[in-house]
């Protein structure tokens, strides 16, 4: 493939990932990173229709055995990797568990995200972004999220996230505190990793409240979300923070494919530098959140030997 540069995208089969991975190709190779082959087929294709290049890889990203296989595949590739986008994500309404028994907001949302990322990050371009997306949803104090009841993320530690566990106090809406404390968890140690690796940028996305997507789809009442994305979409404050999945994928391309060296940043849908909560900005959370995380997944540390070291 004679593409001058590639990106990783997670989640590219639907609503803002689906934008973006379109978008995306028009800098360079998309490998495309999901769970179902024949999504990812399609998606493939419309990209090779308009010419450009793309490569599917599926993996479950809430399963630590399929990530580290689609890591390993993805660096067998061999293209030069100018950034990756942490996209896939799910807000269910109903907990589940993931392959290793561990809850699956958590393990898709968080755990995927940061076993993708420690796996291939040796492996990027100097100076790659990592872009990770995030959820304006894990601060308690955002305007939106507090008038529909929210309340933040609910940490008590990885641990305990795994197992399903919130802190107390949390949402009466269900799998919002699964949800809130898995972006909460992102963002920490997204601007975590910003401080302690400075091969690469780590940049985190709010992609504003989106309607016509598949989150929260899957078992949430299709009229109630048709009544949510009209007062999203028309209704002030949250019209305010609102997005299409178009819109978003435009601003989250530019981001990605920046060249300037940003670090450490959190931007919103407009793509402009906001606040997050303030405990994901404690250094001291973040670092706990990053150690907890690495002692969770040390079970499936993910070693990599790089194809031509085999
Ligand atoms: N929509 C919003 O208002 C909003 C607001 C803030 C943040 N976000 C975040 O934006 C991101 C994209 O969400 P969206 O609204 O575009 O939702 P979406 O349409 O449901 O897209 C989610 C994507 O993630 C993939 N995915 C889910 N679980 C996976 C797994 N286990 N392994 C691999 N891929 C998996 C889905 O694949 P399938 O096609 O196979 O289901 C899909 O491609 C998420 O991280 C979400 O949390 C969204």
């Amino acid at each position: 493939m004679e593409n001058k540069k590639a990106y990783v995208i997670t989640g590219p089969t639907s609503g803002i990932g689906y934008e973006t991975a379109l978008e995306l190709a028009k800098h360079g190779t998309v490998i495309l990173v999901g769970r179902s082959k024949e999504k990812l087929q399609q998606v493939e294709k419309t990209i090779q229709q308009a010419g450009q290049n793309a490569v599917s890889i599926v993996c479950d990203i809430s399963d630590m055995t399929s990530v580290k296989h689609a890591a390993q595949k993805i660096i067998d590739l061999k293209l030069p990797l100018a950034g990756l986008l942490n996209n896939a994500g799910i807000m269910p309404q109903k907990a589940t568990k993931s392959a290793q028994g561990w809850d699956m907001t958590f393990a898709t949302n968080h755990l995927g995200t940061f076993a993708l990322t420690e796996a291939l990050a040796p492996y990027l371009s100097e100076s790659a972004n990592v872009v990770n997306i995030a959820s304006a949803i894990e601060d308690p104090e955002r305007k939106p999220a507090k008038i529909m009841g929210m309340k933040g993320g609910q940490y008590i530690s990885a641990e305990a996230s795994a197992r399903g566990e919130w802190k107390k106090g949390g949402t009466k809406l269900a799998g919002i505190d699964a949800y809130a404390t898995s972006k909460q968890c992102v963002l920490a140690s997204t601007l975590a990793f910003s401080r302690e690796n400075e091969r690469l940028r780590f940049i985190a996305v709010e992609p504003g409240i989106t309607a016509g997507t598949g989150l929260g789809a899957g078992d949430t009442p299709a009229f109630l979300r048709a009544i949510f994305g009209f007062i999203f979409r028309y209704m002030p404050p949250f019209s305010k923070y609102s997005s299409t999945p178009k819109k978003s994928a435009i601003v989250i391309t530019k981001i990605l494919t920046d060249t300037s060296n940003k670090t450490g940043i959190y931007f919103d849908e407009k793509g402009q530098p906001m606040r997050g909560s303030e405990l994901a900005h404690d250094i001291k959370f973040q670092d706990r959140v990053v150690s907890e995380t690495h002692a969770l997944l040390a079970k499936y540390k993910i070693k990599l030997v790089a194809a031509n070291e085999r």
